[in-house]
């Protein structure tokens, strides 16, 4: 049998996907697989919950809310998982939001971006990410939330 996940603590991370992932399920399955980002978001609060900490999932298409979010998990919670979506190749500001807050920070996609077209090999966010997941597919986030509880508990 399983051990029963750790119930949450008041640590918490921010899991943010950025534009289009709402269409999870629906767009372009063969590359980004058949998982809904409300299935994608129970994996990582259920993942986090098994590392004793609050996953709080949100998702925006727009450019500055993203960047307010970053900003709020400053004081709000102890690190960051993202998966800027298009923004990784063209944002400047999520990349210096990131940046600023200073958090750990691990970015995540689910395709393999340097398998795919020249445009999507450069993510702006990777330069200031503690690490980077591509290519996993959904378990990515898991991944993802998994690595973040250890930097965690390595920074404690
Ligand atoms: C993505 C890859 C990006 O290039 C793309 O714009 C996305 C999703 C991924 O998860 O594979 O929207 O971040």
């Amino acid at each position: 049998m399983p051990n029963p996940p750790v119930p949450p603590t008041g640590v918490s991370v921010l899991v943010l996907n950025g534009p289009n992932l709402n269409l999870l399920g629906l767009r372009e399955p063969e590359v980004y697989g058949k998982d809904t980002l409300a299935g994608i978001d129970e994996l990582c609060r259920s993942t986090a919950a098994a590392h004793g900490l609050r996953a709080d999932c949100r998702q925006s298409n727009h450019e500055g809310v993203l960047v307010d979010a970053i900003h709020e998990a400053r004081t709000a919670h102890r690190g960051i998982v993202i998966n800027p979506a298009g923004y990784s190749h063209t944002s400047v500001a999520v990349r210096d939001a990131l940046a600023a807050v200073e958090l750990p920070v691990v970015e995540v996609h689910l395709s393999n971006i340097h398998r795919r077209e020249a445009f999507r090999h450069h993510s702006h966010v990777s330069a200031v990410a503690d690490s980077v997941i591509c290519g996993a597919g959904a378990h990515g986030y898991a991944l993802a939330v998994t690595h973040l509880a250890k930097l965690l508990e390595e920074n404690r």
